[in-house]
């Protein structure tokens, strides 16, 4: 059995937050935000809007795309690093919110990797035989655990979510081959304390909210660089392909300097590789969904055609895909 992907949708709240408004909130500059990191605004939940909304929001389109009915679903899972509270899961809600009431339902935490986990995951559910219709959605409010005060992160962070429906299919096609990572010895370059909060957590949040995210942002650059074209390449050899027979690679929309630094070490520097940071800034985990929703909606990549999905992120975790659409 194979995974095959019969659906997209996203989700973005309203409210957009301008890099002029984050002048006027913090010492900042757009001139400075653009040329470091590529962002231009990106979009934020109101207060009573969390990320099971969000994420309830996205699993519509995509379920409607694929001319599926919640009935008919058999899992949910939902990537994420800002659920709605420790338990129920974001899943959980979700499988509420659409009545799905046949679904198992669970949520995965590989921050800004969690989507290509999480694909991962319901691809083994889908070839070992034991579910037939997934729904994996990626969703996060990283807003609600942002320091508006930290011009460091302030800038970077967005809200979202994005959503694919998998289903199983004996042809050869849908995800063709997979590659995941994680390397817990170097998490602590990026941080956000739930129920521990040790004296190193408190010191690096001066400005009092504890529930915030902290990072070494040049450690993080470094590891993301690395990790990103070494990883989209492993999938791409493991199906036994070039970057050449690629149409499209999907990467996590963490910062455009990222972003160029990946393409030009995959030779895909011509449209080769999805952007959409400008807009949207880091969502975590809903930054791929709502990308790649974005590059099929745009005629970017079609059917038939191979895309490389790949994230990295807290944990330390990276991931990639390789699917034929
Ligand atoms: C966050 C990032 C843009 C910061 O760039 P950098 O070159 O590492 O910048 P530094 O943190 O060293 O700061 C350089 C200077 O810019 C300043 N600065 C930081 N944020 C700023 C902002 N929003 N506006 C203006 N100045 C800012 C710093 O205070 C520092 O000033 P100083 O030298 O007077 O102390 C960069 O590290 C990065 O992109 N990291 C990866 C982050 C990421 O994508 N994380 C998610 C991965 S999933």
């Amino acid at each position: 059995m194979h995974a095959k992907m019969i659906g997209l949708g996203k989700y973005l709240p309203e409210k957009v937050l301008t890099n002029a408004e984050l002048e006027q909130m913090v010492e900042t500059s757009d001139e400075w935000i653009v040329r470091r990191v590529g962002i231009k605004e990106r979009h934020i939940s109101d207060e009573d809007t969390f990320t099971s909304d969000l994420a309830t929001r996205a699993a519509e389109q995509a379920l409607k795309n694929a001319n599926l009915s919640p009935e008919e679903l058999d899992l949910i899972l939902v990537a994420s690093v800002t659920p709605d509270m420790y338990t129920p899961s974001v899943a959980c809600l979700v499988q509420k919110n659409l009545g799905a009431v046949g679904a198992v339902a669970f949520d995965i935490n590989a921050a800004c990797s969690g989507f290509v986990y999480a694909m991962v995951t319901a691809s083994q559910f889908i070839q070992s035989g034991m579910y037939r219709n997934v729904l994996v959605i990626g969703a996060d409010a990283l807003s609600k655990m942002t320091e508006y005060q930290d011009r460091k992160t302030c800038v970077l962070f967005g809200d979202g979510a994005g959503a694919a429906v998998l289903q199983a299919t004996e042809e050869e096609t849908g995800i063709l081959s997979s590659f995941l990572g994680a390397d817990g010895a170097s998490g602590d370059c990026l941080t956000a304390p739930g129920l521990r909060c040790d004296e190193a957590d408190v010191e690096r949040r001066p400005f009092g909210n504890l529930r915030t995210i902290w990072m070494d942002g040049s450690a993080v650059f470094k590891f993301a660089v690395r990790v990103m074209a070494s990883s989209a390449q492993k999938v791409v050899e493991q199906a036994g392909k070039t970057m050449a027979d690629v149409r499209l690679v999907v990467p996590h929309q963490a910062n455009m300097r990222i972003i160029e630094g990946a393409a030009k070490r995959l030779d895909m520097e011509d449209g080769g590789i999805f952007v959409n940071v400008d807009k949207y800034g880091n969502m975590s985990s809903a930054s791929i969904p709502v990308a790649l929703c974005e590059a099929v909606e745009q005629g970017c990549a079609q059917k038939g055609d191979l895309v490389v999905l790949v994230g990295m992120g807290g944990g330390l975790t990276w991931g990639s895909v390789l699917i034929e659409l």
